[in-house]
């Protein structure tokens, strides 16, 4: 595709004799199309040429040499040169390119031969899947996908909380109160209530909090019949998330969690001590923090156990040996920040700061409902997520049931619209914000939802069986797609690459889910403004190769947002 900006800054480059790449980095898009397609900000340029801004930009627009079908136009605004660009080209670059690549539109090899390893999911075995772990499952999953079409390797991990005190309350919970519950016919929820009870009971019993610890620490010394215990419940957890990882259409490269790394726990301890930083406190083996703000990381406890930073540590040792990364990104809440921080820093300490340096920890908020109080926890009133995504499924089956009962393919329909506004829903507010969870707004089909994107997406689909053709692009007369809500598509389909890159700089999925939306609006805008089915047909050819790019677009950048299943 034509590269605008840098055509843009070539030929300003040529005038005032400056750098062109700082040139193209000052370019700017404008905030409304009146003042532009770009501009370009002189005020930048003043140090360096001695002048005032609004005499640099008039001398530029004296003296620059445009070609007319790239640049049609500069106007000068205080400033500012506004720069307004050839439609007739933008239209054409972005349709052949379109015509050329087809699903792979707006992707790029600029990872080509680098690994990105991305940790997330990462449920608790034994603790409800409840909705905190859906906004790792689903922007991890989306960080995936662009990482790919960008051209990276991407890795996921599913690192699995399978280890830990959680087993030694289960495990506890289970010897006290088996007999209470229906374990013949429901195992899984069984085991979940009583790990809820437990926790609930624990607050006033601190004699069970020490039972849990007898017994894991019994799991960790390898006692037999508990391990084979722990065996057992890690099999019955795992195939009921598979459950839910099915609905989501999430998949992992490896499961190793936790209990993987046990037996590469004790070479992280000893190379600690052998580095000198270990040191005791209170009869727990900790690194002391201090110097950097920082609480101590507690490597091993006093009860003689490892934690959760051990387990890490040995974690990453393994993924840094294993993987070779470019990046290793982390996609956990926002309330273990310190936790990796002080990881981080540990490695550091410990002379790995290079792979340090290419681990992010990638923070999201919490899910809260409409009064901002926060959805599942421990309290007994967990939300499951296995739930929340069939109840969605019920709900637009309602909607189905009343607005369009003879529907075909109603239970799949709903299904990818239900699990579809659920992930929207998550993926489009930046992500370090708190995700308001309201059925009524995530459902809404006029709303910047799943729904809303999905509905734009059929009526592309129905538009192109209509006509029952899609023009070849040898067909299309560029020129018949002069209107500004047409061109106001091609603007956003032009940007695509950027956006993508944009949204993986940042580890950011709802830059791209933002898009989809403005996308699909832009396209809704044109299509209640135009018929694209009409008499003349070098209109509807222009029209219609127009809605089949919407179509590609939505279809391949709700795949990168992993969000529902276009079909
Ligand atoms: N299982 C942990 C939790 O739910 C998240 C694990 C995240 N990954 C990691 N490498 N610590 O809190």
């Amino acid at each position: 595709m034509i590269n605008f900006k840098q055509k843009i800054a070539k030929a300003i480059s040529d005038v005032t004799k400056l750098e062109e790449d700082e040139l193209e980095n000052y370019i700017e898009i404008p905030p409304n199309t009146d003042l532009g397609d770009y501009a370009f900000p002189c005020f930048k340029l003043a140090k360096d040429l001695r002048k005032a801004p609004p005499i640099i930009a008039n001398e530029i627009k004296e003296n620059i040499k445009t070609d007319e079908s790239i640049i049609e136009k500069i106007d000068v605004v205080g400033g500012y040169l506004n720069i307004f660009i050839n439609k007739e080209t933008l239209t054409k670059t972005v349709l052949e390119e379109v015509a050329n690549t087809k699903e792979k539109y707006g992707s790029s090899n600029i990872g080509k031969g680098k690994n990105v390893v991305i940790d997330y999911s990462a449920p608790n075995i034994a603790k409800p899947f409840h909705i905190g772990h859906l906004r790792s499952t689903v922007i991890g999953g989306s960080l995936y996908k662009i990482y790919n079409f960008l051209g990276y390797n991407s890795v996921g991990i599913n690192y699995l909380g399978d280890w830990g005190l959680q087993f030694g309350k289960v495990m506890a919970g289970i010897s006290l109160w088996k007999n209470e519950y229906d374990f013949k016919n429901d195992e899984m929820g069984s085991i979940l209530k009583i790990y809820i009870r437990f926790n609930q009971e624990e607050k006033d019993k601190p004699e069970l909090t020490n039972l849990a610890r007898e017994y894991f620490k019994k799991l960790e010394d390898g006692e037999k019949e508990t391990h084979k215990l722990w065996e057992h419940i890690r099999k019955i957890s795992l195939e009921n998330y598979e459950k839910t990882y099915k609905l989501l259409n999430s998949k992992f490269d490896s499961y190793n969690g936790e209990a993987y790394y046990n037996d590469k726990m004790m070479p992280i301890v000893d190379e600690l001590k052998d580095k000198g930083l270990l040191k005791e406190s209170q009869g727990a083996q900790v690194v002391d923090l201090e110097k950097y703000n920082m609480p101590p990381c507690i490597i091993v406890t006093s009860a003689g156990t490892t934690i959760y930073a051990t387990r890490d540590l040995a974690a990453l040792k393994d993924r840094i040996n294993k993987y070779n990364f470019d990046k290793l990104i982390y996609v956990v809440g926002n309330e273990q920040a310190l936790h990796f921080k002080q990881v981080f820093k540990v490695m550091e300490l410990m002379g790995y700061g290079e792979y340090v340096s290419r681990c992010t920890h990638v923070p999201f908020g919490l899910v809260v409902d409409k009064d901002g109080e926060k959805i599942g926890s421990r309290k007994g009133n967990s939300v499951f997520l296995e739930d929340i995504l069939n109840e969605a499924i019920d709900k637009v089956k309602d909607i189905i049931n009343e607005k369009n009962p003879s529907l075909e393919d109603k239970d799949e329909v709903a299904k990818k619209v239900g699990v579809g506004a659920i992930i929207f829903n998550d993926l489009s507010n930046s992500r370090i914000k708190d995700e308001i969870f309201d059925w009524d707004m995530l459902l809404n089909f006029q709303g910047e939802t799943g729904p809303y994107i999905q509905y734009i997406y059929v009526r592309t689909k129905s538009i192109i069986d209509k006509a029952g053709y899609i023009p070849n692009i040898e067909d299309v007369d560029f020129s018949k797609l002069a209107e500004a809500e047409a061109i106001n598509i091609l603007k956003l389909l032009y940007q695509f690459n950027e956006i993508i890159q944009n949204a993986a700089d940042k580890n950011e999925p709802s830059i791209l889910a933002r898009y989809l939306i403005d996308l699909s609006q832009s396209f809704s805008t044109f299509y209640n403004e135009y018929k694209i089915i009409t008499q003349k047909r070098e209109v509807q050819d222009a029209r219609l190769f127009l809605t089949y790019a919407v179509r590609n677009s939505i279809k391949n950048r709700s795949r990168v947002t992993r969000y529902g299943n276009a079909k």
